[in-house]
């Protein structure tokens, strides 16, 4: 309940009040866009955190956006392990120094009486925003690494499932609570942006970056305060126009693109002949791969039970792998018993599929973080990222007859025995969790 509010009802809100909220801003209020600047009543402090906030910021914000914009090109980037560890690398660097400048510019608003007089209270909310958010970044860029590769598999889509009116939460219910707050940071944060400086950002004010302190005369004759009042008039000019042409250009920008895919509409595609094949190739292979996930996911809502084969063809040290009741990878072994033991290969830290060797110690290995798991209980190795076990799944043997020799129930107790029945004439099935769970 709480899960679909923050992932799916909280983003919507946010994504309309930002739209709407920032519209009625430019139409009442678009003198206040430009962020007030208060580096005349402070400035050493303002340029240690001013610029590496900035800098920081806008380097991750950018890395987020083309993963976000190009999940493909960026998803197969990612599989390569030196651009992954750079990007990483790059990454942490960019948001620790985005959080050493949002530090000082919080102490700065909290310390300098000056910059005091002129802080508003959603100043404060909207730092206190940012500087979690961009806490629990790093958080997860150190606690939970190889963020650039497993988001391509988890929020990447959520994000695209908020944008095309098919939110999907499940793909990050899963994900740690660092993780999780990350994402609602994100939505509160839009959710800030009509009302406070946030707006600034829409005027894309990048020279700001480079461009030369401004050097702030102070004078108390009439006509100093005359010219510093036309100076005012014409930089709110200067900022009006700024933000007219910003809207202009996107504007002409949007028309271009919408203009274009029309033209390219009616013209339909000019594609050849054998890349028409190769497509056509692609699209079938696409509606197989539906079709069988479809008929698996048919399959284990008709039966009870699934086969997953003889169980001679199970070994101690090789899993079989199948998919269960979840539509999860899971894994299939002979146990020391003699009987089948059944596991779900899906990681329990962030979902990738475990291997399906077990090692010396009995243990089979998540390659995404470094997680081992004992295949005997199911429990993680002290220290991995995985925190809670793999559960075992509940299996039944039966006989050439039809006739269950031996299942595994949900306590996890072990009823029946293949009663000198030999390995090669036994089935195996994965049975349906029943409600108390596998253990
Ligand atoms: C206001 C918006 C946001 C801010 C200020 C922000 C800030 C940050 C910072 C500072 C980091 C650490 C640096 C890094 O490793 O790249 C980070 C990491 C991360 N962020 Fe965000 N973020 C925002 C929105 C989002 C959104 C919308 C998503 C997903 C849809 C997201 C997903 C991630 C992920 C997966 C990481 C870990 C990357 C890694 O391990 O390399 N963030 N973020
Ligand atoms: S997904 Fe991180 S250890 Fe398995």
């Amino acid at each position: 309940m709480i899960d679909s509010f923050l992932l799916v009802g909280l983003p919507y809100l946010a994504i309309t009040v930002c739209v709407v909220g920032t519209f009625w801003r430019w139409k009442t209020q678009a003198f206040t866009w430009s962020s007030l600047s208060s580096q005349f009543l402070e400035a050493r402090q303002l340029r240690w955190g001013s610029m590496p906030w900035h800098l920081g910021i806008l380097l991750v914000l950018l890395g987020h956006l083309v993963a976000l914009a190009l999940p493909r090109v960026w998803g197969s980037l990612m599989t390569y392990p030196t651009l992954l560890v750079i990007t990483e690398t790059v990454g942490l660097g960019a948001g620790a120094m985005a959080l050493v400048g949002i530090v000082v510019l919080a102490f700065r608003r909290l310390t300098s009486g000056r910059v005091q007089a002129v802080t508003t209270t959603m100043d404060l909310v909207v730092l206190a925003l940012l500087f979690f958010q961009s806490l629990l970044g790093v958080l997860t860029a150190l606690l939970h690494r190889w963020g650039a590769a497993w988001s391509t598999a988890t929020v990447v889509p959520y994000f695209w499932s908020i944008l095309l009116l098919r939110p999907d939460p499940s793909l990050v219910a899963d994900l740690p609570p660092i993780v999780k707050a990350h994402l609602v940071g994100a939505w509160l944060v839009l959710l800030a942006v009509p009302f406070s400086r946030l707006v600034h950002v829409l005027a894309l004010p990048l020279s700001y970056l480079w461009r030369a302190p401004q050097i702030v005369i102070w004078s108390g004759s009439r006509r100093a305060r005359m010219q510093a009042k036309d100076l005012a008039v014409a930089e709110s000019r200067r900022e009006f126009l700024k933000g007219a042409a910003g809207v202009a250009v996107a504007g002409t920008l949007l028309s271009a693109g919408v203009l274009d895919k029309l033209v390219r509409f009616f013209q339909g595609p000019k594609i050849s002949g054998e890349m028409e094949t190769v497509l056509l190739a692609k699209r079938l292979r696409h509606l197989q791969m539906t079709a069988e996930e479809q008929a698996l996911q048919l399959e284990r809502q008709k039966n009870d039970r699934i086969l997953i084969g003889r169980l001679s063809e199970l070994s101690a040290t090789k899993g079989k792998y199948f998919i269960d009741f979840h539509m999860a990878p899971a894994l299939a072994f002979l146990g020391a018993n003699g009987l089948p033991l059944l596991i779900s290969a899906k990681c329990t830290h962030l979902g990738c599929t475990v291997g399906g060797d077990v090692d010396a110690q009995g243990q089979i290995l998540c390659p995404c973080h470094i997680s081992y798991f004992k295949i005997t209980t199911g429990e993680p190795n002290p220290g991995a990222p995985a925190k809670t076990p793999l559960p075992h799944l509940e299996w039944a043997v039966v006989d050439a007859a039809g006739k269950t020799l031996a299942q595994r129930t949900a306590g996890g107790a072990i009823e029946g025995s293949l009663a000198g029945v030999p390995p090669e004439a036994c089935q195996v099935y994965v049975c349906r969790p029943s409600p108390e769970g596998a253990s």
